[in-house]
């Protein structure tokens, strides 16, 4: 494979998804213009974002944990085959809000149907492709969800309605992933402000991306 991905993890209210606006905005200043694609999951195609649809729909209180995380691996896979693949081909930089990773801490371990299996299923789902690097977002959850209710108080998604304990054990497994793969996953401190995390992750993005387009 060519190009080189990238993904960013982290709790909702954590600036993950400010911050990968302003790598985009980087990145258009630049000669790389044609050389990047940015994508998020669930989602990233028209059969993922129909899934999507359902997995956050905040009407569907009653699904099953297994089903939850079968529906993210389900459209996981069509996004890497559709979207993440073909890019990764052309030698594109492929920038992806949330993969594997999430699910291993919202499913494995936030909804506790166990890490082990939701990595089962995601290693058939993605034939084992790992991302070259992976930002997360870390945040204790009290001060993630505070910034969440002070800029997002029109939409409520399923996800939204869980309690501390879910965020804390998602929390928890973001950590210890991060532990296990020192060389894939960089943790930010992301209490700083948002400024301060923009440039960080430029700088250690920059430097990534010049070993990549010499
Ligand atoms: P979204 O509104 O995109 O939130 P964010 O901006 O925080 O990414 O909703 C995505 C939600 O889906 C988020 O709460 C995390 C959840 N999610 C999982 O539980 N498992 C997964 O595998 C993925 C990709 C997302």
């Amino acid at each position: 494979m060519k190009g080189i991905f990238v993904t960013f993890e982290g709790p909702d209210g954590s600036g993950k998804t400010s911050v990968l606006n302003s790598v985009v905005e980087m990145l258009n200043q630049t000669s790389k213009k044609n050389d990047y694609i940015l994508t998020r999951e669930p989602g990233g195609n028209r059969i993922s974002e129909d899934i999507r649809g359902i997995v956050l729909d905040p009407r569907n209180t009653e699904m099953d944990e297994k089903t939850e995380a079968l529906l993210y691996a389900a459209a996981r896979r069509q996004h890497l085959v559709d979207t993440i693949l073909p890019a990764l081909n052309e030698g594109k930089l492929v920038l992806c809000d949330r993969f594997v990773d999430s699910s291993l801490a919202y499913q494995g371990a936030g909804r506790h149907i166990g890490v082990y299996q939701v990595a089962k299923i995601n290693e058939f789902a993605t034939d084992g492709l790992q991302p070259d690097l992976t930002f997360y977002f870390d945040i204790e959850p009290e001060v993630g969800l505070a910034r969440i209710k002070n800029h997002r108080q029109d939409e409520v998604n399923r996800l939204d309605q869980e309690s501390l304990q879910f965020y804390e054990d998602v929390r928890a497994q973001y950590l210890c992933l991060a532990r296990e793969n020192p060389k894939r996953i960089i943790k930010i401190d992301a209490r700083k402000s948002l400024a301060d995390v923009t440039a960080q992750v430029l700088a250690l993005l920059e430097n990534k991306l010049a070993e990549f387009f010499k």
